[in-house]
């Protein structure tokens, strides 16, 4: 890679330079970089005058010929990959773009039922029947992992028909799959593999982190530069691999689905970020990884406490790789579940922790941290243990149920367009969901439109209740349930 081309960010340099230009405004956004503005005023002069909207000096999201054509040339570079489309509604609109350019109506996709509530919404909007297959699972720790190979070459034959295979490439938790042998898989069978890698943003700049989709060679890969890689919440980026997947068709569902007045702070952001990670990403993804292995390290000592690390995890079958800047802390066995300790994490140390799962919690570690802020979580982690190890008995219920797949009766937009009611869901076992309810986060949901409801679900439902997880459906009212009428 030519490092100096990277030194450029044409998005950034140019809305700087527009921002500085003294431009007589009578175009939108309304508040004209006032300094009087309510904007100027809350957020600082800088906000408001980079925030600016299209115009030929800056270029067009939908259709860039100029400085956004620029910087997604050289996002492209970055992610090794032919082709890069920014994203200013997060990798939510890259993965249903992902899902609509390979599949339409009735078209088949392989995918594990783990997968983010935005990928459910992408089988709703492009018609797609799903083949559900099983993720990994890990009763200690009680979460599910990434698919295997086994697991899609099976769904291939029995499926040779599917149009594409969507995979969740790394898992919230970290782990990887063996990507490069199911591309291989794949493409033998002409089917293009479509992975969601919003998780995944730092891959390609430390060879200590396991290998980025684009380089494997898949077909295309959502990766949310926000959540690792250090742009502004909500900027994310497409790439795609040309061969099996038409660039103009990505472009035009893009444009079916994106703002006209994409946001410049985002878009400068996604230069700065992609600036970054290629010229210090080396550096500071070493740091990270060292201070990393260090907490972990830590906390493995701390009684009743237990944490995931590459070279315990990864056994070349179900989990093929790790990402080693994840610190999913396993606390059950405190008496606590995660859920407990990720609330009394925010209220006794003020750390606020990425997610909970019944036996984990997420530490999400970034380019922004530091050793001070790893010495205080250790520090949290030691005086909860001091607190509660021993003092109950391990929390533990059976795991095995909790990731039993419900069984899909309707396709999910046919559920999703299907005539509707309303039901308590205490009263729901038996009905077919006629929405998505998820834990947010991770939003893997609950169940889905199409899915039979159990009493099973209502119970985890339930439980997640009760240990005051945030629970989102379609409408805020989560005491009753969408399902399908007569
Ligand atoms: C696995 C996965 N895919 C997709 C998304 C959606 O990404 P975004 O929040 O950037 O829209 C998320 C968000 O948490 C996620 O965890």
């Amino acid at each position: 890679m030519d490092l100096k081309i990277h030194l450029e960010t044409p998005i950034y340099t140019e809305i700087d330079r527009y921002s500085k230009s003294k431009i007589i405004h009578f175009d939108v956004p309304g508040h004209k970089k006032n300094p009087n503005s309510p904007i100027a005023e809350a957020f600082g002069d800088r906000i408001a005058l980079l925030d600016a909207n299209s115009t030929k000096d800056l270029d067009v999201l939908s259709n860039p010929t100029g400085v956004i054509s620029k910087a997604e040339s050289l996002m492209a570079d970055a992610y090794n990959s032919d082709y890069a489309f920014m994203l200013v509604n997060g990798s939510t609109s890259g993965v249903l773009t992902m899902i609509m350019s390979a599949c339409g109506p009735k078209d088949k996709i392989i995918m594990p039922r783990n997968v983010h509530k935005s990928a459910v919404n992408g089988l709703i909007m492009s018609g797609a029947i799903p083949v559900f297959i099983d993720p990994g699972i890990d009763p200690e720790y009680g979460i599910t992992n990434g698919i295997t190979y086994n697991a899609v070459k099976e769904a291939i034959m029995e499926n040779s028909d599917v149009k594409g295979i969507f995979l969740t490439n790394p898992t919230y938790f970290g782990t990887v799959s063996d990507l490069k042998s199911i591309v291989r898989l794949a493409h033998r069978h002409g089917i293009p593999v479509l992975v969601d890698e919003a998780h995944g943003s730092h891959f390609p700049f430390h060879p200590d982190l396991p290998d980025a989709a684009m380089s494997l060679g898949a077909d295309m890969s959502t990766v949310s530069i926000h959540k690792t890689g250090g742009s502004l919440t909500q900027s994310s980026v497409l790439l795609v691999n040309e061969g099996l997947i038409s660039k103009e068709k990505v472009r035009s569902i893009i444009n079916l689905m994106q703002t006209t007045s994409a946001s410049y702070l985002l878009l400068a952001s996604l230069d700065l970020a992609r600036k970054n990670l290629v010229i210090n990403g080396n550096k500071i993804w070493g740091e990270l990884l060292s201070v990393c292995e260090k907490a972990k390290t830590k906390i493995r000592k701390i009684p009743g406490l237990s944490v995931i690390s590459r070279d315990d995890y990864v056994n070349g079958k179900e989990i093929y790789d790790y990402d080693d800047t994840k610190l999913v802390v396993r606390v059950n066995e405190l008496g606590l579940t995660g859920f407990e300790v990720y609330d009394l994490f925010k209220a006794k140390y003020n750390i606020q922790l990425e997610l909970a799962e019944t036996y984990v919690v997420l530490a999400i570690t970034g380019p922004g941290d530091n050793e001070d802020s790893f010495n205080l979580l250790v520090k949290a982690f030691e005086n909860l243990s001091q607190e509660y190890y021993g003092e109950r008995a391990p929390f533990r219920i059976p795991m095995a149920d909790f990731f039993e797949r419900p069984k899909t009766v309707i396709a999910p937009r046919d559920a999703f367009y299907g005539i509707k009611k309303s039901v308590p869901i205490q009263e729901a076992s038996g009905e077919i969901s006629g929405e998505s309810i998820m834990i947010y986060p991770p939003g893997i949901p609950l169940v889905i439109p199409g899915e039979r409801i159990t009493d099973q679900i209502i119970e985890h439902y339930n439980f997640y209740v009760k240990q005051n997880c945030i629970i989102i459906n379609d409408d805020g009212n989560t005491n009753f349930i969408k399902v399908l009428g007569e």
